[in-house]
């Protein structure tokens, strides 16, 4: 019976590879690409050590409940597309620098920075406020030349250090050359991730043009892509019952550059090499763009949540014919998809939102 168990499953994992992202995938190892455990949190912004967990978290904190109300329960119900604009009036009003203010340096309108990471400090920087919902875009130039070892990373996440937290990850891996920047994603939701997806950016060059990195969260699905191509879905299917809770905490919006020479570039075989190939500076512009609903702290959502207060962001239910087409037609830049990795949750069982 074993043996027809395992051709079922050799049958479904020919099924799932089919489904979903059909490159190379397989050719990584879920070591290979989880090997520093987990989240975005997962490095020390100070050292090239082992994993360990920052001695504070880098969420800001909540602001105190004194704070004003949130824009979203004060706009009116008669403006169902509306996109609150306070935000982001520019980079010092809504970020706070976490590392060396040096290492975060912010244009003269407020609306672009330089992030620098060398032999010294990796850089940080996060709202000062949460949000429940939003389109959270970032218009990034990464270096050009040898940058292997190192990690841009830009998400969402509530209170890292709760073991219930939610977090939705954009990071950018560098490689030996700048034609192979490597995006990686995953999401977490009640403390749960292992839904990494890597997929190579080679369709455009990360390092001549700015391009949109972008994470659109609403109470229906959560899209992470580039330009305009979506990547991946996350759908909301609280509503089906079958297990698969979806984000119900407040969220910063963290950016952050740091060496990741442990198991960024080809499963860490190439390092971070100051000398030879730093310091590496990522460029960003154009955050008057980002959009999100604040809460008053992370355990508050409520207010982002009401239905008759929606946003412009909230329209949206499910991908259009055309995304759909632009998503599959990028599969092939796939090379690695947690729902194929068999090996990994041969015990467990895939994450329900593989069922999809
Ligand atoms: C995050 O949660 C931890 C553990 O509960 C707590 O000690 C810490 O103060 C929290 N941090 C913030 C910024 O709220
Ligand atoms: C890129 O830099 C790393 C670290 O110094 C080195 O191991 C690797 O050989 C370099 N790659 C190229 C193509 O120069
Ligand atoms: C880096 O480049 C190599 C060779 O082109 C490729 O196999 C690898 O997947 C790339 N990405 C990472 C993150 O190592």
């Amino acid at each position: 019976m074993a043996r027809g168990n395992m051709v079922a499953l050799v049958v479904a994992g020919i099924f799932l590879a089919s489904a979903l992202c059909v490159s190379a995938a397989g050719t990584l190892t879920f070591e290979e690409v989880t090997s520093t455990g987990d989240s975005a949190f997962a490095f020390d912004p100070n050292s090239n050590q082992e994993y360990t967990p920052p001695p504070t978290p880098i969420v800001p904190p909540p602001p105190s409940p004194t704070v004003p109300a949130p824009t979203a329960p004060t706009t009116p119900a008669s403006s169902p597309g509306s996109c609150p604009e306070d935000f982001t009036k520019n980079f010092q009003n809504t970020f706070k620098i976490f590392t060396d203010t040096d290492h975060v340096i912010v244009g003269p309108n407020g609306d672009s920075a330089e992030m620098l990471l060398d032999k010294r400090t990796a850089a940080v920087a996060g709202t000062k406020n949460m949000y429940y919902t939003g389109r959270f875009s970032a218009w990034l130039k990464l270096p050009c030349g040898n940058s292997s070892g190192t990690v841009f990373a830009f998400y969402l996440s509530s209170n890292g250090s709760k073991p219930d937290h939610d977090e939705i990850d954009i990071e950018i891996l560098g490689n030996t050359t700048d034609k192979t920047y490597t995006l990686q994603t995953n999401i977490f939701v009640n403390g749960y991730g292992n839904r990494e997806m890597r997929h190579d950016l080679v369709w455009f060059e990360p390092c001549q043009d700015y391009h949109e990195y972008f994470i659109q969260w609403n109470s229906a699905l959560t899209v992470i892509g580039v330009d305009d191509v979506p990547l991946r879905v996350f759908y909301n299917k609280e509503s089906e019952d079958i297990g698969q809770p979806y984000f119900n905490k407040g969220q910063a919006l963290m950016m952050s550059y740091w060496d990741g020479s442990k198991w960024a570039t080809q499963g860490g075989k190439y390092k971070c090499d100051f000398e030879k190939n730093g310091p590496f500076i990522a460029d960003i512009k154009d955050f008057h763009k980002l959009q999100g609903c604040q809460v008053p702290w992370e355990r508050d959502v409520a207010a982002c949540k009401n239905p008759a207060t929606p946003h412009c962001w909230d329209a949206q239910t499910e991908l259009t014919p055309e995304q759909v087409a632009s998503m599959n037609s990028h599969k092939q830049y796939c090379t690695y998809d947690y729902c194929q990795d068999y090996q990994r949750f041969k015990d467990t069982g895939f994450p329900k939102d593989c069922s999809n």
